[in-house]
């Protein structure tokens, strides 16, 4: 077919086996060739630009699989951020558990499309299987629906469309009625950006989100949203949606989920909860109590490329009243149609038609690791960001700006005599420098308007030595910047 004898496919025969066997060798000995490098490439980005300009993407003919990789590997991979290092502690970016990524090859050779039945059989009702054990971990009730998306903003823009669905039936049909103008979406001023994106989206703009006020730890002030709900109460702007969260991305705090619950249900409101941080917690029975009220959601989105360690895509919308999302909902004769009543299409839930059957990197990989392993990583972490944050106390140098509540340390380097601008030029200083050496990639936010550093901890084979050790190297680097 092709005129050449190397398998294209994995078409059920022996040689097309043996070639998958070969070429998965053949990543394995690139992977191994890139292990030993610090967190960030040394190169700026000037460099990286020159180096990704030296891979042709396109040739006219073949290249020997073992020739292209081995270049990618030196160009590219090893070239990359390396997230299983300790000292690569800026984002929610956590190594993977291998047993998600091996599955990632049967995912990508079997290429169950998610969208319809016909393309994914047994695929469509392990998803939703999937989706509807994390509901039950959640606490939502047993008819809770959900479906996979590719990450919290996804899953976050899913959680405030069904939101706005609600807040006006037919809005999803007919466009947003006049009284749209008047509504309002509560969050604390740390939720996720995405929520100000989603709103935007939806035809609301992103003023439309409020931002509540938060306490010292990052957490939405609960008299402050009264104050908020009264407000517009008196301006006759309408709440449509409170939205929690549940490990904010820069103090890691879980807002006080039982009274917004409360707030959300006295205002007629949808109570969603992005929980894409904290529903790893839900997998420990010691910290799952810091998550109370979050089985009051209406919807809640939960990532799973982050702290359950799986690849990148892996975020699911869980929904309370599986009918609600029926909004979504828009029948096309070749795909999902309306005669096909008994069978279930998951397009009927995404906003996505083509979708990738993450679901078996997820399943496989919990089961090979089990609850109680992934509940001891996430106690670790969570006992990491503790003693990191004493850690950051003990050093004079250093200034804690939060107490750590799940995986963040935030704080910042301080020097005698400095003032604020002078301070935050230092801090902004120490990031960079610590960036662009490729020691360590070591987070750079603002807190209360301030510079702020800040670590996130994904890995759960970080020590508190590997924390102590950083940190000193962040004293150091503030020395050598100031
Ligand atoms: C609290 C929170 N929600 C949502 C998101 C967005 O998730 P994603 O990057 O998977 O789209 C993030 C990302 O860090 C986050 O911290």
């Amino acid at each position: 077919m092709t005129g050449h004898d190397t398998p294209l496919f994995l078409d059920g025969s022996a040689a097309s086996h043996d070639a998958l066997r070969a070429a998965v060798a053949d990543v394995l000995d690139v992977l191994a060739g890139t292990d030993d490098r610090p967190p960030f490439p040394a190169l700026d980005p000037a460099g990286l630009r020159t180096a990704a300009a030296a891979v042709e993407p396109l040739p006219d003919d073949a290249e020997p699989l073992r020739d292209v990789l081995a270049d990618v590997g030196r160009q590219v991979l090893a070239n990359g951020a390396r997230v299983t290092d300790p000292w690569c502690a800026a984002h929610l970016h956590p190594p993977t558990l291998l047993t998600a990524a091996a599955t990632e090859l049967a995912i990508a050779v079997t290429n169950q499309s998610m969208d319809s039945f016909d393309q994914a059989p047994a695929a469509t009702y392990v998803e939703d299987r999937l989706v509807s054990r994390l509901g039950t971990l959640a606490g939502l009730p047993a008819a809770a629906s959900g479906v996979l998306t590719a990450g919290g903003t996804a899953s976050n823009l899913l959680g405030l469309l069904l939101a706005r669905d609600h807040a006006a039936g037919g809005a999803n049909v007919n466009g947003l009625p006049p009284v749209a103008a008047r509504w309002r979406i509560l969050a604390s001023s740390a939720a996720h950006v995405s929520v100000r994106q989603a709103a935007a989206v939806l035809g609301l703009g992103r003023d439309a989100v409020v931002a509540v006020a938060t306490d010292d730890a990052g957490r939405m002030d609960v008299p402050a949203l009264d104050r908020c709900l009264d407000g517009l109460r008196q301006t006759g702007a309408v709440p449509i949606a409170v939205v929690g969260t549940a490990g904010t991305t820069d103090t890691g705090g879980i807002d006080p989920l039982d009274a917004l619950a409360d707030r959300a249900a006295d205002a007629g409101a949808w109570f969603h909860v992005d929980a894409a941080v904290g529903s790893a917690l839900l997998l420990s029975d010691r910290l799952r109590p810091l998550l109370t009220g979050l089985e009051r959601a209406d919807s809640i989105t939960a990532d799973l490329h982050k702290l359950w360690w799986q690849p990148i895509g892996a975020s699911v919308l869980l929904v309370r009243d599986a009918a609600l999302l029926g909004s979504v909902r828009e029948p096309a004769d070749y795909l999902n149609r309306t005669d096909d009543a008994d069978v279930l299409n998951l397009v009927d839930r995404s906003l996505d038609t083509s979708r990738r059957f993450d679901a078996l990197k997820i399943l496989v990989s919990l089961r090979a690791t089990g609850r109680r392993r992934l509940a001891a990583m996430v106690e670790h972490l969570v006992d990491l960001a503790a003693s990191a944050g004493d850690a950051v106390t003990d050093r004079p140098e250093l200034e804690l700006l939060a107490p750590p509540q799940t995986v963040m340390v935030l704080f910042r380097c301080r020097a005698a005599g400095l003032g604020e601008a002078r301070l935050d030029e230092l801090n902004v200083a120490v990031q960079r420098r610590l960036l662009a050496s490729g020691r360590a990639v070591v987070g750079r936010t603002r807190h209360r308007g301030r510079v702020a550093l800040k670590l996130t901890l994904t890995n759960p084979l970080t020590t508190a030595g590997d924390i102590a050790a950083l940190l000193d190297t962040v004293v150091t680097t503030a020395k050598e910047a100031a």
